[in-house]
C-alpha cells in the first residue's frame, strides 16, 4: 500500500479524528514502512514469482496445470479486468493528485487469492483489511464461477480516499459478500464464534507485529482441516513464520509468494 501524506496532513487526521488516532497512525507508519517492503518487492523476479506460485499452490491442489486453468480463466474474464483496469487508474489519478491517501494491493497476491478460491471451493471465507477490495473482488469473481460460498469483511475505514470501502468490487459479484465496518480486535471474535468454522482466513489489516499475531492466532483454531490460513505483506515483521512454526505439527505445507504468506492446515485423514 502507497501513500502520499504530508506531516501537516496526519497532523490534521490526527486532531480531527482523535477516537481513531492509533488506527491511523499505525496505516501511516505501515505507509512509512512499506517504502522498504515496496523495494524489497520491486526486486522480485515476477516470472520466477509467477513460477513459484505455479509450484507451490500446485503442490496444494493437484498440479502446476491446474493452478495455469485458473489463472488463464481469470485473465481472460475481460469485463471483470476492464472494471479492475479502470478503477485502479481511477485510484491512482486520486493519489496523483493527493486526494487519495492510499493506493491498493498488487494484483498478483489477488491473482493467488483467486486460485487457491477456486481450487479450495470454500463455503466461508473472512477476510479482515479491505481498502478498495482487490484482493475482496477476486475473491468474489472465484465464489461466482465456483457457484457456491461466502465472504465475510471487516474493514475500519480510516477517511484516507474519498472511494468506497470495495470500490472495486463489481456490483453485480456483491451478492455472496457480507462487510462488517469495525475495529477487527472487536468484531473478528465475535465474527468467528458465529461462524463456528471457516475454511479460509485472509489477514490484510492492521500490519503491526501484534496484531497480525493476534490475528492469526484468533482465527487458527476456527480453520477446518485442509483449510488455508493466507496473510498479506508477510515481509513486515516475524508473525508469519513464528505462526508456521507454532503450528508446524498441524500444518501440512507453508510458503511465501510475493507479498504474501500461505499456511495450508493439514487434513484429517479417516
Ligand atoms: C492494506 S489495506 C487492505 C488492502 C486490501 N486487502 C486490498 O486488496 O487492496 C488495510 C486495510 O485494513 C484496515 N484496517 C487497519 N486496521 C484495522 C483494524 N484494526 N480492523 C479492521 N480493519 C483495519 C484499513 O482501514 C485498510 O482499509
Amino acid at each position: 500500500m502507497k501513500h502520499g501524506l504530508s506531516v501537516g496532513q496526519i497532523f490534521t487526521k490526527m486532531v480531527t479524528r482523535p477516537h481513531r488516532a492509533g488506527a491511523f497512525l499505525s496505516s501511516v507508519t505501515a505507509g512509512w514502512k512499506d517504502s522498504r517492503v515496496n523495494n524489497m518487492l520491486a526486486r522480485i523476479d515476477l516470472e520466477q514469482a509467477s513460477r513459484d506460485r505455479d509450484d507451490c499452490l500446485g503442490r496444494l491442489f493437484g498440479g502446476a496445470e491446474r493452478v495455469e486453468e485458473f489463472l488463464a480463466e481469470l485473465r481472460s474474464d475481460h469485463e471483470f479486468q476492464e472494471i479492475q483496469a479502470q478503477r485502479r487508474l481511477q485510484i491512482r489519478e486520486l493519489i496523483r493528485n493527493r486526494r487519495a491517501l492510499v493506493g491498493t494491493s498488487s494484483p498478483f497476491d489477488a491473482e493467488t487469492l483467486y486460485v487457491i478460491t477456486r481450487a479450495l471451493q470454500p463455503e466461508i471465507i473472512v477476510e479482515t483489511g479491505v481498502q478498495y477490495g482487490a484482493h475482496t473482488a477476486h475473491i468474489l469473481l472465484a465464489l461466482k464461477n465456483n457457484g457456491r460460498g461466502q465472504l465475510h469483511s471487516i474493514d475500519f475505514p480510516q477517511d484516507l480516499s474519498p472511494l468506497e470501502c470495495g470500490y472495486l468490487v463489481p456490483e453485480d459479484l456483491r451478492g455472496r459478500w457480507h462487510l462488517l465496518l469495525g475495529d477487527a480486535r472487536d468484531l473478528l471474535p465475535k465474527l468467528l464464534g458465529q461462524l463456528h468454522s471457516i475454511d479460509i482466513f485472509i489477514h490484510d489489516s492492521d500490519h503491526s507485529y501484534r496484531h497480525m499475531a493476534w490475528e492469526y492466532q484468533t482465527a487458527w483454531p476456527y480453520i477446518v482441516s485442509g483449510g488455508v490460513l493466507f496473510s498479506h505483506d508477510v515481509h513486515y515483521n516475524s508473525a508469519f513464520r513464528e505462526l508456521c512454526q507454532r503450528h508446524r505439527n498441524e500444518i501440512s505445507d507453508s510458503f511465501e509468494l510475493f507479498a504474501s504468506g500461505v499456511a495450508a492446515k493439514r487434513r484429517e485423514t479417516a
